[in-house]
């Protein structure tokens, strides 16, 4: 079983990008039929109509540990479970660059913003699916490590939890990988690099007072509290 899916990790990576006009791996036609008659003229996001899309990035997003080794070797984000807001912000700063990871922004490029809103509606109710029940304020955390946390203010904007943030377009991050997160917060840090980097104001503010092993030690403190975000194996929710 365990080769099974290491073989699957591999086909995944290596036909995820072109995957986009192969049939949807949830062999459901009469589903779709069925949302197609129901939905009148109004194009409001659908995660019904995103099945197809999603063959495209369930190769990394879908299975469990899947690591990325761009810019270093770490664990492909959980996007199950974030907010459809936040899902359709990223993408759109992949699409525009204002997200340089080269393989998340040839795949943002290829989506118009109703597959977005399509895609994203599809992960947000995904996730649901997959939802547990999450403490509303964390548990504390090292003492060093709350000096980072406090110094940052994280929570303001992020939640009690890491889970809450106080807008739908802001991540939630508990539980989120924490190499992952590491990743993420440095790339904050690095604004003229072709290739790596984010540029967005809010979080460039917060991480330039932090040194990488500070970066580190908040990442791993928060990416090991409990969260709502999953990586469900499949692409079926319903
Ligand atoms: C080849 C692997 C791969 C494929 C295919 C892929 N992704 Fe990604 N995705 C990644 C990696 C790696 C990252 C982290 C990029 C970064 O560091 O900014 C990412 C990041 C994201 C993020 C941002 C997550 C966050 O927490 O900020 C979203 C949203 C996302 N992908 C959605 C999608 C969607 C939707 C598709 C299909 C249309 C897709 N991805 C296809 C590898 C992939
Ligand atoms: C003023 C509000 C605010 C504060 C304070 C803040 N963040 Fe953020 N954070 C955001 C927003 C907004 C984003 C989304 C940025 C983007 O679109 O790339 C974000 C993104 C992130 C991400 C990337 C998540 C992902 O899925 O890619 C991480 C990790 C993160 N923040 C951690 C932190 C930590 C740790 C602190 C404290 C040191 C902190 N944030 C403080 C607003 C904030």
């Amino acid at each position: 079983m365990k080769k099974f899916i290491a073989l699957l990790a591999i086909v995944g990576a290596s036909t995820a990008v072109h995957a986009q006009n192969q049939p949807a791996p949830t062999p459901q036609g009469p589903t779709a039929a069925a949302a197609a008659a129901g939905s009148g003229p109004a194009p409001a996001a659908s995660p019904r109509a995103a099945d197809k899309l999603v063959a495209m990035c369930i190769g990394c997003h879908n299975i469990p540990g899947y690591q990325s080794s761009f810019p270093e070797v770490h664990k492909v984000p959980m996007i199950a479970g974030q907010s459809a807001k936040y899902i359709v912000a990223s993408l759109q700063q992949y699409k525009k660059g204002e997200r340089k990871h080269p393989t998340m922004r040839g795949i943002a490029a290829s989506l118009s913003d109703q597959e977005m809103n399509d895609i994203a509606a599809y992960y947000e109710q995904l996730g649901k699916a997959h939802a547990k029940e999450v403490p509303a304020t964390a548990e504390k955390a090292a003492d060093d490590v709350q000096q980072l946390l406090t110094r940052g203010n994280c929570i303001a904007c992020h939640g009690a939890n890491f889970n809450q943030p106080i807008d739908p377009s802001y991540p939630k991050i508990a539980g989120q990988h924490p190499d992952y997160l590491f990743v993420a917060l440095k790339a904050y840090q690095q604004q003229n690099n072709l290739h790596v980097g984010r540029n967005n104001a809010i979080m460039a503010a917060q991480v330039k007072q932090f040194s990488p092993a500070e970066l580190k030690k908040m990442a791993s403190y928060i990416g090991n509290l409990p969260g709502q975000l999953s990586t469900p194996a499949q692409s079926r929710f319903r």
